[in-house]
């Protein structure tokens, strides 16, 4: 068997899944998925509720095993090797694994000593990550008393004891408020600072826009969009060219001109009045250097010009054909021309 272990960029590929395969029944919770995670970086894996987010964390930290298809974590098999690869790596469930009766460091303690590590190890490496996660004032009181930040931070710190190369993030900051999560991606940007390969599954287009380089979209088991997040949102075609011209007065006739002119077909341009900017949706290279070059042809001088992609939500959008947070609201599948067309004009 050949397997690709170099990507293009030349960094080893860490996690690499093959053809992977579960059913629950008639269930197909993974349906044939195929990703590399390279190393050191962050993979983002996009779906909504019911994708087979879950179920993938589940088999490459072998807690389950696949029906069919391969997984690779740290080159180890994880239906051969499951031993050797649950040392390399470290797991934060979707739902808070620690023990809600004992105390912060109780927790980590136990842990550390549950990985081998003898008591002056486990209580050494106890006191320095609930420092590292803001979490001593409370080493001492139970779990159960703290905030949906600081049990996250505590289930993190708890999958780090190990000094994982792996990590494995199973929606990391679902339920919390906007600050608790940006605490938490603080925490995994700093893990990532440190060298970890990160796979992490998440419902937010935000979330995988601050912490991911790739990402791969799940839908019903299957892999419906891969690639770098850049390269993803530019594949869905409209973009918005941001204009602002020295002088706001300016901004009228600029937007009358390029609407006679048609350079962007059919789609008009909008006059930000707050932002003092025009907004000219364009569809390619060439529309946007034709809407340039009338611009200095007509010597309106601008202070900035730049292209905005469309966001995570309506990529999920025009490449699911349902958005991401409502799987219930399942449009057929031939509507998925209809949601492209709405996110490229
Ligand atoms: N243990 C199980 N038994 C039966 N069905 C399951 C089980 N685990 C997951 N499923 C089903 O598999 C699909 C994928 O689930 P899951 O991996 O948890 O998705 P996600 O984490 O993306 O929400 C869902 O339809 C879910 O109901
Ligand atoms: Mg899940």
């Amino acid at each position: 068997m050949t397997r690709i272990d170099e990507s293009s960029d030349g960094r080893r590929v860490t996690v690499s899944v093959r053809g992977l395969v579960k059913h629950y029944g008639e269930t197909k919770a993974l349906d044939g998925v195929d990703l590399d995670v390279r190393e050191g970086t962050v993979m983002g894996v996009l779906g909504p509720n019911g994708a087979g987010k879950t179920t993938l964390v589940r088999i490459l930290s072998t807690l389950i095993t696949p029906d069919a298809g391969e997984a690779m974590v740290a080159g180890y098999d994880v239906v051969r090797q499951p031993r050797q690869l649950r040392r390399v790596i470290g797991l934060t469930g979707q739902y808070a694994s620690v023990d809600e009766k004992l105390p912060g460091w109780e927790n980590l303690y136990m842990i550390g000593r549950l990985l081998d590590l003898s008591r002056k190890d486990a209580r050494a490496r106890a006191d320095e990550l609930l420092e590292r996660f803001s979490l001593t004032d409370a080493a001492k009181r139970p779990a159960s008393t703290y905030s949906g930040g600081m049990r996250r931070r505590l289930d993190l710190a708890a999958s780090m004891i190990g000094r994982p190369q792996v990590l494995f993030l199973d929606e990391p900051t679902t339920g919390l408020d906007p600050r608790t999560r940006n605490e938490v991606w603080d925490e995994v940007k700093a893990m990532v600072g440190e060298g970890v390969t990160v796979l992490l599954t998440t419902q937010y287009m935000e979330e995988a826009e601050q912490l991911a380089s790739e990402l791969t979209v799940v839908d019903r088991g299957k892999v419906v969009a891969a690639g770098r997040i850049e390269e993803l949102k530019a594949r869905v075609g409209g973009r918005t060219l941001r204009i602002r011209p020295v002088d706001p007065l300016q901004l009228g006739p600029l937007a009358a001109m390029l609407d006679e002119l048609g350079i962007t077909g059919l789609a008009t341009t909008t006059v930000d009045r707050e932002n003092n900017t025009l907004l000219v949706p364009i569809l390619s290279d060439e529309q946007l250097t034709a809407v340039v070059g009338a611009v200095t042809a007509r010597g309106i001088t601008i202070s900035s010009i730049v292209t905005e992609l469309p966001s995570l939500d309506e990529v999920f959008l025009s490449l699911t054909g349902h958005r991401a947070s409502a799987p219930q609201d399942i449009t057929p599948a031939d509507s998925d021309s209809d949601a492209r067309e709405e996110v490229a004009v």
